[in-house]
């Protein structure tokens, strides 16, 4: 199969299906939801979707614990509805990447149930243990959501590995069946017409022989054993052939912890599996390593991941840009500023949708939805917040406690996506399954719509600049006054093109220092976010931002 690698050419809109659109007034978002709003993704410029998962699941982790493979959950619409949303998706000249999440399934699907009972041929489809002499865990690894990594069951009389929660066993990848499963569901989802697929924590794949403890992270303890373990090249490489190389698809495999020399060994075009990743450090410039350890915002650290991975990857392998998903807290609460709003959401979307990558936007990031701060921690859903809660901070207050949830917590950015200013920001007519972020009134689609000054309009005026310009797709990268702590500047380049994207990430007045080689004078000035009498060509106002155009 010829691979045209279309996904060069395009942006993505990340669908988190429980609070994008409630379709069906039970409170719930679902396909409906989605394909009222195919039309509006589209105009936005988008000419893709990933979805969260869809699939049957009990809901422990959100949908990332599946019970059923090759289905779309009822509550969604199943598979009906699904078929019409890809129709519809197609139609529009829009493709669709489903979430692959191979690593683990939910407790309650088949497999696991079978698996506990030892019913062949499931005996060995998860990571069974014994456990130590003297009641001792097989292991010293912790699960990356709820304590140690292991859980006793009583049916088999064994303990099992979950790397997440517990409702959410890790398969055993190095047993040739697990293997073909994975294969036969991906061509399920191929062969339906389904574009490609988001991989979810895939470098956690291959264990170490052994399961060997760890003596290495202070936290996450194990993942050096498991993360980018001895058989994921091998393991990808058979998908690749086997599956993937048969399609025309896209495949964006997640990965918690990865440097770019380590992620060309996956996406190195020349002879990588899968074609680009989800790295982390992007999202590392206010915390470290994790959003539950907070620092400060540093916007060195911002840079320093974007540019190493613009230079890194080039010529060599594609990037992924993002600044949000459904794991993190809203962007403008974190790098920007909630108080210049307005600003710094549109100074953060133009200091990534210029660079060189396949951009993705995540539900309301594009009407600059801002973190979800409730009154009290028992109103938190996710997993990995509730636990975090119960076992971090304890010596800090309880206003404390809470002002750290509303900043590292993932249900900061899971509350449904504001439409309106009617009850439940329209997003349902119903009950919403969660609550709806009290800012609705002044932060929602159709306000926004109606404002050619608005966040949602300046991505739509980025995202169409981005497509319309070859020196996005094709130029050098260049980073300029590296380090400057308040503003982020780069250049793209190519012969007989030249763009220059000046970000500011300060509150006040900035000086613009003079770039060497770019002569204004003959420059068009092609989008920013302040009117066009305020503008000085040397000073930059709080979260200004400018991209400037040479032809
Ligand atoms: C990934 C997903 C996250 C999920 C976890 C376990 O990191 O993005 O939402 O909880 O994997 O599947
Ligand atoms: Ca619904």
């Amino acid at each position: 199969m010829n691979k045209t690698r279309w996904y060069k050419d395009s942006v993505f809109y990340q669908i988190w299906p429980r609070s994008f659109k409630d379709g069906n007034g039970d409170g719930m978002g679902d396909l409906y939801g989605v394909y009222e709003k195919l039309d509006y993704i589209k105009s936005l410029g988008c000419d893709g979707i990933w979805f969260s998962p869809i699939y049957p699941s009990p809901g422990a982790d959100c949908g990332y614990d599946i019970s059923d493979y090759m289905d779309i959950a009822p509550e969604f619409g199943g598979m009906e509805a699904f078929r019409l949303v890809l129709e519809g998706a197609h139609q529009r000249g829009m493709k669709v990447l489903m979430d692959l999440v191979v690593n683990h399934t939910s407790d309650e699907h088949e497999w696991f149930q079978k698996s506990r009972r030892r019913i062949e041929p499931y005996t060995d489809y998860y990571i069974w243990r014994p456990g130590k002499p003297g009641g001792k865990l097989p292991n010293n690894w912790d699960s990356n959501f709820e304590g140690k990594a292991w859980t006793w069951d009583e049916v088999r009389g064994e303990y099992y590995l979950h790397l997440f929660a517990v409702k959410q066993p890790d398969l055993n990848m190095d047993n040739p069946l697990v293997r073909e499963e994975v294969k036969r569901i991906m061509k399920f989802w191929l062969d339906m017409g389904v574009d490609g697929f988001r991989e979810d924590v895939i470098t956690y794949i291959s264990k170490a022989e052994g399961l060997p403890d760890d003596h290495l992270f202070p936290i996450y303890k194990g993942m050096p054993k498991y993360n980018h373990g001895p058989h994921i090249h091998e393991y990808l490489a058979e998908f690749k052939r086997d599956v993937l190389d048969h399609y025309d698809c896209f495949t964006l495999a997640e990965a918690p912890l990865v440097w770019p020399d380590q992620a060309l060994k996956y996406i190195d075009e020349e002879n990588g599996q899968i074609d680009a990743m989800i790295q982390f450090q992007c999202q590392c410039a206010d915390c470290l390593f994790t959003d539950y350890i907070p620092t400060k915002f540093s916007l060195k650290r911002m840079k320093r991941a974007f540019s190493n991975w613009q230079y890194k990857l080039r010529h060599r392998a594609w990037n992924m840009l993002y600044l949000e998903n459904h794991d993190h807290p809203r962007i403008i609460s974190r790098y920007g500023s909630e108080k210049f709003w307005k600003e710094s959401g549109k100074t953060l979307a133009a200091s990534y949708l210029f660079q060189q990558g396949t951009p993705f936007v995540y539900q309301g990031q594009e009407i600059g939805m801002l973190n979800w701060k409730p009154e009290s921690a028992d109103m938190y859903e996710d997993v990995q917040t509730c636990y975090n809660y119960a076992h971090s901070a304890l010596n800090k207050t309880p206003q404390q406690r809470l002002e750290r949830l509303w900043r590292s917590s993932r249900d900061s950015a899971r509350t449904p996506v504001q439409w309106d200013s009617s009850e439940n920001a329209g997003f349902s007519t119903g009950e919403p399954w969660f609550y709806v972020n009290q800012n609705y009134r002044e932060i929602n689609v159709a306000q926004q719509e109606a404002d050619p000054d608005s966040i949602l309009n300046f991505y739509r005026k980025a995202i169409h600049l981005r497509k319309s310009l070859s020196v996005v797709r094709h130029g050098n990268y260049r980073e300029l006054f590296r380090y400057n702590s308040k503003l982020y500047v780069y250049a793209r380049e190519m012969k007989g093109q030249k763009l220059l994207v000046i970000c500011s990430f300060s509150n006040r007045d900035h000086i613009l220092p003079t770039p060497t080689g770019f002569d204004f004078s003959k420059a068009q000035l092609i989008l920013n976010n302040y009117s066009d009498d305020e503008l000085q060509l040397n000073v930059l106002k709080p979260y200004e931002c400018r991209v400037y155009l040479w032809t």
